[in-house]
Formats: C-alpha cells, sequence, structure tokens
C-alpha cells in the first residue's frame, strides 16, 4: 500500500477524453484495489454548467463501464458515489475560480480533509496559462496542507514558448509543486531501463561507444489521427511524438548513472545528455505524411482526407532522424529514432547494437555473416527484453543460427499496471523522479525548435508500409539499415 495523505484531486476539463479514458479508471484501480493508503476525493472542474454531482457520477460510471471495469455500471464500494464531485467553472471569470476555491473549501470540511490539493490540467494546451493564471490569483496555489499542480504535455510548442509558460507557471508555484506528465515515463518497461542498466553490471560494462555500434529508437502506430485532427494540424509527429516521449526514452538510454535513484539526480543526468547533443542537421531528419493504403488488410485514407486536415497540410506524421551525442561515452555512435503514424502495426523498440567480432574465423563457411549482438527493449506491445545472438546449428557442419535470450512481462505478471495509475500515485506521493523538470523541457526544445525554420521537405508514403524510402535512404548514408522488427 503506498503512503499517500488525504487529499483532495482537482481536475480541470473533467468532461475531456483524457479524465473520461485514462484518468478516472486509473483513480478507481487505485482507490478499489487498496493502493492509495487514505482517501482521494476528486473534484472534477469543467465550463459545462448542466452538470451537477449525480450526472458527473452517471457520466464517470459509464467512462469505466467502457474502459471494462465494472459490470453494469457498478462500481466496488460505491466509489463514484462517495468521492466523486463536480463544479462548474463557466466562462472562468475570477467570480467562478472564487466560487471555485469555496466549493473546495466545503468539500475539505464536508470529507475531513486538510488541505492537501492536486490540480490536473487535462486540457487543450492553449488553455494552460490562463487557467494557471486564475488558479494563482484566487489563491490556489497554496493551502493549509501542500498543494501541486500537474500539467498535461505538450508543455510549449517550442523553445520561446516552453520558456515563457516556464515563466508564468513559476510566478505562483514552486519548482517543487510542479509536475509535467510525460505518459511514456509511467510505462513499466521505461522504468525498467533504470533497474535494466544500473542493476545489471555486464550491461553497464558494455554501455559506450567502444561496444555499442548503434541505437536505434522506433515508436510505431497502426492508428491515424482519430478525431484530434485540429491538435495534430497545429503539433505534428515533432511536437506531438519526438520532442517528449521519444526523447525521454533516448535519455534514460545514454545518461550517465546518477548519484542515487532519485528525482534530481536523476533528471540533471538526463539534462546533460540533452545539453550534449550536438544541433540537428536537414540532412539528418526526414518528414513524412502518410496517403491512403492498407492497415491488416483494412482500406484506410490518406492524412489529408482525414476529418478536420487541410487538404493542402504539410503536417509531418512520420519523423526519421539521426543524433549524435557529443560525449565521452557515446562518441561516434549513431542514435537513430522514428516515430509514425498509420505504420503497419504498433511497436516500440529500442535496439542497442553491438559491435561484431573483430575478425570473422568463418570466412571457410562461405559466410561472414556473423551478426551483430542486439539488445532488444520492447516496450509495447508484449514487453520484455531479449538479446539476440549466434550459435552453431546443431548439425555436422558449421552453420550459424542466430537465437534470442529473451524475457517477457507476460511470465512474470498477469497485468502490467498502466502507465497514468504510477503516474497518479507518484504525484500523491509527491515523487517527481517521472516528471519532466523545467530545464529538461527547455533542453529538449532548444534541440528540436530550430527545425521549424528549416523547411524539411514531407515525403509521402502509403499508409501500412514503414514510411518513406528516404528514411531507408537515411541509414544507407551511414552504412546502415533499420533492423526489421518481429
Ligand atoms: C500521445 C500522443 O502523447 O501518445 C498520441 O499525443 C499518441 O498521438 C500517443 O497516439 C501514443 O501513446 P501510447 O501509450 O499509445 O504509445
Amino acid at each position: 500500500m503506498a503512503n499517500t495523505e488525504e487529499h483532495l484531486f482537482v481536475v480541470m476539463g473533467a468532461t475531456g477524453d483524457l479524465m473520461q479514458r485514462k484518468l478516472l479508471p486509473a483513480l478507481y484501480n487505485l482507490a478499489v484495489r487498496g493502493t492509495i493508503k487514505n482517501r482521494c476525493i476528486t473534484l472534477g472542474v469543467a465550463r459545462k454548467a448542466d452538470i451537477d454531482d449525480n450526472l458527473f457520477r452517471e457520466l464517470a460510471r459509464k467512462s469505466l463501464k467502457n474502459a471494462g471495469l465494472t459490470k453494469n455500471g457498478k462500481t466496488t464500494g460505491n466509489w463514484c458515489e462517495s468521492c466523486l464531485h463536480y463544479q462548474s467553472i463557466g466562462g472562468g471569470s475570477p467570480e467562478d475560480y472564487k466560487n471555485l476555491a469555496l466549493r473546495i473549501k466545503a468539500l475539505e470540511k464536508e470529507h475531513g480533509l486538510s488541505g492537501n490539493r492536486i490540480f490536473y490540467l487535462s486540457m487543450p494546451p492553449n488553455a494552460f496559462p490562463g487557467t494557471i493564471t486564475n488558479l494563482g490569483k484566487a489563491g490556489l496555489n497554496k493551502s493549509a496542507g501542500w498543494t501541486r499542480l500537474v500539467i498535461e504535455k505538450p508543455f510549449g510548442r517550442d523553445l520561446e514558448s516552453a520558456k515563457e509558460l516556464n515563466k508564468l507557471v513559476h510566478n505562483y508555484f514552486d519548482e517543487s509543486q510542479i509536475y509535467r506528465i510525460d505518459h511514456y515515463l509511467g510505462k513499466e518497461t521505461v522504468q525498467n531501463l533504470l533497474v535494466f542498466r544500473f542493476a545489471n553490471a555486464i550491461f553497464e560494462s558494455l554501455w559506450n561507444r567502444d561496444r555499442v555500434e548503434r541505437i536505434e529508437i522506433t515508436v510505431a502506430e497502426d492508428l491515424g489521427v482519430e478525431k484530434r485532427a485540429s491538435y495534430y494540424e497545429q503539433a505534428g509527429a515533432i511536437r506531438d511524438m519526438v520532442q517528449n516521449h521519444l526523447t525521454q526514452l533516448l535519455t534514460l538510454i545514454a545518461m550517465e548513472p546518477p548519484v542515487a535513484l532519485e528525482a534530481d539526480p536523476i533528471r540533471n543526468e538526463k539534462i546533460k545528455v540533452l545539453r550534449s547533443i550536438a544541433p540537428i542537421e536537414k540532412n539528418n531528419i526526414v518528414f513524412g505524411q502518410y496517403t491512403s493504403g492498407d492497415i491488416n488488410g483494412r482500406p484506410v485514407p490518406g492524412y489529408k482526407e482525414e476529418p478536420g486536415v487541410s487538404p493542402q497540410s504539410v503536417t509531418e506524421t512520420f519523423v526519421a532522424l539521426k543524433l549524435q551525442i557529443d560525449n565521452w561515452r557515446w562518441q561516434g555512435v549513431p542514435f537513430f529514432m522514428r516515430t509514425a503514424k498509420r505504420l503497419p502495426r504498433r511497436v516500440t523498440k529500442i535496439a542497442v547494437v553491438f559491435r561484431r567480432s573483430p575478425v570473422c574465423l568463418f570466412k571457410h563457411l562461405n559466410t561472414c555473416e556473423v551478426h551483430s549482438n542486439i539488445l532488444f527493449i520492447t516496450l509495447q506491445p508484449d514487453e520484455g527484453f531479449d538479446l539476440s545472438f549466434d550459435v552453431k546449428a546443431p548439425s555436422e557442419s558449421v552453420k550459424l543460427n542466430t537465437h534470442r535470450l529473451l524475457y517477457r512481462y507476460a511470465d512474470d505478471a498477469d497485468q502490467i499496471p498502466d502507465a497514468y495509475e504510477t503516474l497518479l500515485l507518484d504525484i500523491m506521493e509527491g515523487d517527481q523522479t517521472l516528471f519532466v523538470h523545467a530545464d529538461e523541457v527547455e533542453a529538449s526544445w532548444r534541440l528540436y525548435t530550430p527545425l521549424f525554420q528549416k523547411n524539411i521537405p514531407v515525403h509521402p508514403y502509403p499508409a501500412g508500409t514503414w514510411g518513406p524510402d528516404v528514411s531507408d535512404e537515411l541509414l544507407a548514408r551511414y552504412g546502415r539499415q533499420w533492423i526489421k522488427l518481429s
């Protein structure tokens, strides 16, 4: 059982998709499984004025049912009735925020809470500045207990706006109160990266330019833009995936061992990696956009035909890039990353490709096909780690076969906790390790912001393929090929 203190969990934007699909199920699971030690009362806040506590609970029951968590909408221990409330914020005037503050106080009294509060901004990014300012002006940035502010991604849309947002938040909240979410950091395998690297000395001693030939990070989605065109048209894959999720994976793979497994030492090491990455040259980046095609035998429209997307759109749905980390450990080791929508299937994998043996002893076999040992870290689906190696095939002649040493999470646990459960619990416990620091978010934007001025051409690729040919050409220029993902 986690040592959480009783608190009020206020979700700003509580009628939105994230609350209904992710936050409610996570809050519900944490409560009914008994993971949270003390009471967590949730107050949903949104503009809609025609919702009251009862209707909000009704919506919540539907969402929990959709998530497969309740039978016939019946929640264990009547969680919805005892823990959920709703407050309209109307047009967001100072008066509305005053009313919110009064409602919060009233609920704390009703439930015997001592003033510990979490404000979760589950809303479109353009609503962050106004909401933060209003919370601050209404005095909701402090209380009799602790107050924490959770901000969803994307945090800014470039370096300038991220700096402005940091400045604005810091007007009202101290960095120790701020939890910038990147849900990839809550994924079980991502957290395991640190354990895997630093608990297994054999790998740590191989983790450098002498032994590693290259690293590939792939985050592939089979989904298209779905119903999020208005957001995605403004974002594109760099802002939606690369600046945050892929960069988090990169920093965890490349960072030096921290002095302790605690928030600040870990975040400092990640920032050092970001600061060591060389500026990305135009010829080391590929943009693509999906056209119509087939995914698993199902025809799907092209990006420009998706509802809400401009027929002239040049938004990138595919990014491949090569990064160079200019530090002692990684000098000369290329890091290739790619992410896209509408690839053949959903797979997130990191491949650490080790150098081949320096001399081939198998020339007489007419094959010098000694393969590189590759460590695959699979984040989803079928989470696990596996290491490929060559063995002699059991036959009279000498023939090499590649096999894999495999660890799968599914063999160890029936269920892997959802990333949001992990992250919400950490926020409740006040542990910032899996959240992004102000300096980290700025260092990441410093790297990617120059790309927005480079007029990078956007190449079409049919949905259901692994992206435009130029993505393969990028690796071919360095004498490599993307590893085929099983
Ligand atoms: C979100 C992006 O942050 O991550 C989405 O906005 C993307 O576009 C999603 O689909 C992918 O998350 P996951 O956990 O399904 O890999």
